[in-house]
């Protein structure tokens, strides 16, 4: 999420950090309502938890995103470290939040009639176990970065064991990849089915945590030496 301690004092205006929340969340759920409620007819009375459920998911993973690419891909503060870092580590936290709300939402709402395709009768099948297995390993080592980000986590840790917390959130993100690939891939193969031409939210959020991770590997291999 960033590779300094936290500045003293609201360096910031809390305002800042809160468009981007709403942004994320202001999208994600107009995404969710068009695409589910709306062009596929899912009832209304499945928007507080279901709906509500897969914009949670999609924020969280914007905010998780953005929060690597802010400073490589997305030029912001780019004159001021200190305000970039305080715009980081909101994007990270606050992603993070999001993703264990989904999880708890998630296990709430884990049944045949709601995700018909995660069970064969009673008990999952293998494409429910992947897509648990993974969800729950990306929470798990997103906790990392999230928990190494917190005050006096930088001095208590040493600089190495601290930048290697923070980079555990590119393995976070790559587990999200395939929690994601696993529970839509089949769908992502029939566009004609889509609802008004929209991609699935896996498919998008797919994308999305993608982008991070290119950045991440182009970064790398413009800092290696020519003819390496
Ligand atoms: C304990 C951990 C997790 C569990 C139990 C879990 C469970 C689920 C379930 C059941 C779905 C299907 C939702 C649906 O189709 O309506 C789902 C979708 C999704 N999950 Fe997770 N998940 C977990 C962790 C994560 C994490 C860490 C992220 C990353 C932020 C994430 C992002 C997503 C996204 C973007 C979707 C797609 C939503 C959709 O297609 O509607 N999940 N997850």
């Amino acid at each position: 999420m960033s590779s300094n301690p936290a500045p003293e004092g609201p360096v910031l205006r809390r305002s800042h950090c809160h468009l981007w929340l709403l942004a994320a969340i202001a999208f994600s759920l107009a995404y969710a309502v068009l695409r589910y409620n709306v062009l596929k007819g899912v009832e209304w009375e499945h928007f507080p938890l279901y709906i509500v459920n897969k914009a949670t998911s999609l924020s969280a993973v914007i905010l998780l995103a953005s929060s690597y690419l802010v400073g490589r891909w997305i030029k912001v503060f780019e004159d001021d470290p200190e305000k970039r870092l305080v715009l980081v580590k909101f994007l990270g936290l606050g992603g993070f939040a999001l993703a264990a709300l989904h999880a708890v939402m998630s296990l709430t709402l884990l049944s045949p009639d709601y995700y018909p395709k995660f069970f064969a009768e009673t008990k999952m099948n293998l494409t429910g176990e992947i897509t648990m297995l993974f969800g729950v390993l990306g929470l798990f080592w997103m906790a990392s970065p999230a928990l190494s980000s917190l005050p006096n986590m930088q001095p208590a840790l040493g600089k190495r064991l601290w930048l290697r917390s923070q980079r555990i959130g590119y393995l976070a993100l790559s587990m999200t990849g395939i929690h994601l690939f696993a529970m839509g891939f089949k769908g992502w193969l029939t566009p004609n089915e889509w609802p008004g031409g929209m991609p699935p939210i896996t498919m998008v959020g797919f994308a999305v945590v993608v982008l991070p991770l290119a950045a991440k590997l182009i970064t790398k291999e413009r800092a290696r030496p020519a003819g390496d």
